[in-house]
Parts: C-alpha cells; sequence; structure tokens
C-alpha cells in the first residue's frame, strides 16, 4: 500500500514511501479507530455514567476537540514526514520553536504501549468468546449462567493471560511484517461489515420490547446523573476512540500525499467511528433492559448482553461467532496502530530491523499486560487510587495522557506553527481553514485544561 514517491510534488518526502491513495490512508485510520472503544469500551462506560448527558457530552468532545485535534495531528505528520518524536523535533526547530517538542512525541510513544497493555487483554476475551460461540455455549442460557460463564472465565487468569499471549503474538507477527499489506484488506472488510452486522442486531434489539427504554437511556439527557468526572471520561473516550493524543495519526499523516485534503479524510473517519459506536449503545441497552441487567455492569457489559442475546435467536452461534470474529479483526487493526509510533521510533533510535523492535517492544508490552489479567482475578481486590490496576492504566492513559496530548498538538499546530505552514497543509485559508484555527487555537485547549481542572477539584462548583 505504501509506494516510493515519485512525483515531487510533496515540499518533503517520507523515509517510509507514502500511501496509494487518500483512500488507503482513510482505510488505516478508520482501522485504528473503528476497535474495542467502540463495542466495549463505550457502551459500559456510557451505563456506568448514566446514559444520555454523557452521550451528548462524548458526541460535543468528539466534534470539537476530537476533530480539530484529528487534522492537527495529519497536518504535523505530513509536515514532518518521520516518526512522531522525529517529526514533534524536526517542525519544532523549523517554526522557531525547540526541539524539545518531541517530548509529545516520546509521551505518546508510552500511552501507546500502556494503552495496548490492556488492549490486548481485552481483546484476548474475544478470542477465547469466539471459541465459546463456536462450541455453542452462549445457547438458550438465562442472564445468570452468561454472568456466570464470563466470571468464571475472567477469574481464570490462566486462560485470560493465554487469550493475552495469542493476541500480542498475533499484533507483534503484523507489525513485524510491515503493517502496510493486509490491513488495506482488513478494514475494506471489516468496517462495513461490522456496519451490517450492527444494522441487523439493531433490528433484533428494537424487536426486543425495550428498544424505547434503552435507547431512552442512552440519549434523554440527564445532567444530574453526571459528574465532572464523568465529563473527563467522557472526554477521555472521545481521544481513544478516535485514536488520537498520542501520535498515532500523526505517524498515519507522514505518508498522505502532499495534495490528498486532510479535512475530508478526518470526517470521513470521524462519522465512521462515531456512526458504530451509537450503533453499539442502540443495540445493547435495549437487550441490557430487556434482560434485567445492570447498565453499570462495567467491562464485562457487552460479553454478557450480546452472548444472551445470541444465545436466544436462531442461527445465533453463527451470528455471534462471525461478531467476535469480527471484533478480533477490529481489535487487531487497531491494536497495529498502538504499536507503531514505538517500534517506528525503536527501528530509528536503536538501528534495530523492524521484527526486533516489534518483538522487544512487543514482550515488554506483554508483560505489563499482565498488571491487567490479573486485575479481574487474583489482583480484583488490590485497589489503589481510581481502582484496580487496569482501571488506573486506563484513566491515566484515555483521560489524562491522551487529552494532554491533544492539548500540546493543538497549540503547536495553531499557535506555533505560522499560518502559512498549517494552511498550506489544509488546503488554503477558506473559511473551513478558520474554523479548524478558531477550534484548535481557543476552543479544544481551553475545554480540555477546563475539564480537567473541573474534575480534579480545582475550581468550586457553582451549581
Ligand atoms: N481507537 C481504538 C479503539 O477505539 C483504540 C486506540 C486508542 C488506538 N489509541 C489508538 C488504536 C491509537 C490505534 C492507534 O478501539
Amino acid at each position: 500500500m505504501l509506494k516510493a514517491e515519485t512525483a515531487g510534488k510533496a515540499p518533503r518526502t517520507s523515509l517510509h514511501g507514502h500511501w496509494s491513495s487518500r483512500m488507503a490512508f482513510i482505510l488505516a485510520v478508520t482501522g485504528s479507530a473503528v476497535g474495542l472503544g467502540d463495542f466495549w469500551k463505550f457502551p459500559y462506560i456510557t451505563g456506568e455514567n448514566g446514559g444520555g448527558a454523557f452521550v451528548i457530552v462524548y458526541l460535543f468532545c468528539v466534534f470539537l476537540i476530537g476533530m480539530p485535534v484529528m487534522m492537527s495531528e495529519i497536518l504535523i505528520g505530513r509536515r514532518g514526514r518521520r516518526n512522531p518524536v522525529a517529526t514533534m523535533a524536526l517542525l519544532g526547530e523549523e517554526e522557531g520553536s525547540s526541539r524539545h517538542w518531541s517530548l509529545i512525541g516520546g509521551v505518546g510513544v508510552i500511552a501507546g504501549m500502556l494503552i495496548l497493555s490492556y488492549y490486548s487483554v481485552i481483546a484476548g476475551w474475544t478470542i477465547a468468546y469466539t471459541l465459546k460461540s463456536v462450541s455453542g455455549s452462549f445457547v438458550g442460557r438465562s442472564a445468570e449462567d452468561i454472568e456466570g460463564i464470563f466470571s468464571a472465565f475472567t477469574g481464570n487468569w490462566l486462560s485470560v493471560g493465554i487469550a493475552h499471549t495469542i493476541f500480542m503474538a498475533l499484533t507483534i507477527f503484523v507489525v513485524a511484517r510491515g503493517v502496510e499489506r493486509g490491513l488495506e484488506q482488513a478494514v475494506r472488510f471489516m468496517v462495513p461489515a461490522l456496519f451490517v452486522l450492527m444494522l441487523f442486531l439493531l433490528g433484533y434489539s428494537i424487536n426486543s420490547g425495550h428498544f424505547a427504554e434503552g435507547a431512552a437511556f442512552m440519549l434523554t439527557p440527564k445532567f444530574d446523573a453526571l459528574t465532572w468526572d464523568g465529563v473527563l471520561v467522557a472526554m477521555g473516550q472521545a481521544f481513544f476512540t478516535l485514536s488520537i493524543g498520542m501520535g498515532a495519526v500523526m505517524a498515519y499523516g507522514a505518508y498522505l500525499p502532499a495534495e490528498s485534503s486532510i479535512t475530508s479524510a478526518a470526517a470521513a473517519v470521524v462519522v465512521a467511528d462515531t456512526t458504530l459506536s451509537m450503533l453499539a449503545g442502540l443495540v445493547i441497552f435495549p437487550l441490557v433492559f430487556a434482560n434485567g441487567l445492570n447498565p453499570g455492569h462495567g467491562p464485562g457489559l457487552v460479553f454478557v448482553t450480546l452472548p444472551l442475546a445470541f444465545g436466544q435467536m436462531s442461527g445465533g452461534v453463527v451470528f455471534a461467532t462471525i461478531f467476535f470474529v469480527l471484533l478480533i479483526f477490529a481489535a487487531w487493526t487497531s491494536s497495529i496502530g498502538l504499536m507503531e509510533p514505538a517500534v517506528a521510533w525503536a527501528v530509528e533510535h536503536f538501528h534495530k530491523t523492524r521484527a526486533q523492535a516489534a518483538t522487544m517492544i512487543g514482550i515488554l508490552i506483554w508483560a505489563v499486560g499482565f498488571g491487567t489479567v490479573f486485575s479481574f482475578n487474583v489482583l480484583a481486590d488490590v485497589k489503589f487510587l481510581k481502582g484496580t490496576f487496569f482501571e488506573n492504566v486506563d484513566h491515566l492513559t484515555s483521560n489524562i495522557m491522551l487529552p494532554l496530548g491533544g492539548v500540546f498538538v493543538t497549540v503547536f499546530a495553531a499557535w506555533v506553527m505560522c499560518r502559512n505552514s498549517s494552511a498550506d497543509e489544509l488546503g488554503g485559508t477558506g473559511p473551513i481553514y478558520n474554523l479548524w484555527r478558531f477550534l484548535a487555537r481557543y476552543v479544544a485547549p481551553v475545554a480540555i485544561v477546563f475539564v480537567f481542572v473541573k474534575a480534579i477539584g480545582l475550581l468550586p462548583d457553582l451549581s
């Protein structure tokens, strides 16, 4: 998918070649965005934070913060055409600021590794659930049985650890071979397939008899159910689900041909990802109410609701298997994006081959992942700060490191870079450029810092 550039149109060429087309780039970014964040995380944190008001804050964050941050990341990536650490150093110098902007790239590399350490564990659950689906474990089971299957599985650290190991090996394998081949095919097929499958499941949950209740939970804003901590979680989710704030999109942007529109590429990714998250919620919440489950069930929510529904429908074994296989692919195209900045950096910094870098970094991430494996069994009662080890890593990365990365990325693109540079990348200074610049200069950084300060409790509550 990456090909060496022949036309000398770009101001600078990437060391690694370019995407064969804008579509290839959109597919790669969509593949990184669409993942466990949409189908696993979005429903369960929406449930934990009371529904409607949380979803509205999340949508505001996606469009007013996520969109300008994503555009900033892509334009920085394309202008620098290096790995995120080197790109930030290069542009920092070029724009008359400092090479130390590379630190932002470095924090992103670490954030990606930390996210992958737990992402791989949950992706392992989807592997195990594929096997359970094939063997018909969910057929005709009650809500209680399905809950029992979930807690028996996650309670056994060895099975969870093995599944995590398998997923990490799959990720290392693809990253070591180079991400270009395979990825495009996987995404081209997977995203439409997930979309169709979600529409099918939507039909099922509309007929569950509790659709109105589920939809109302998700769409009726009850702001008294939302705390500032919930607002922080909604904002963190906007970053997590769009894969922004850690340099992944920047790394992919480095291979984008000079003439492709960044704005329309970002818009396509944001719309596709947001649609899938909303569909996931509209499928899951009616099923939650139809089966008398608790929306605040936590990380097991999708692993309980959907198997229950599949177990009741005819042909459920087939649909369950297709769903969990697609989820493995969705997680896989995301996990390689999470690892890419670290591997690209290690290849250049330590002069290793891709295979060596992917293996070393992969083993490190795998080991850290055992903190999350144990968070659901042997160490489930060891809680500090935000809860278990898993909850702390998730909070630190999604709710702190990614939004903080977003502040620096927008400040860099909209304040440090000169107007000519950013206008050059965004295709001139029309109304869309002005809107981006306004959001990136004022709205996004101010909103992020404000939410931080409120959630940490530094500002008095006026309500
Ligand atoms: N967006 C992914 C998901 O929703 C998770 C993710 C966060 C990610 N940051 C990323 C994926 C960076 C690839 C690259 O599941």
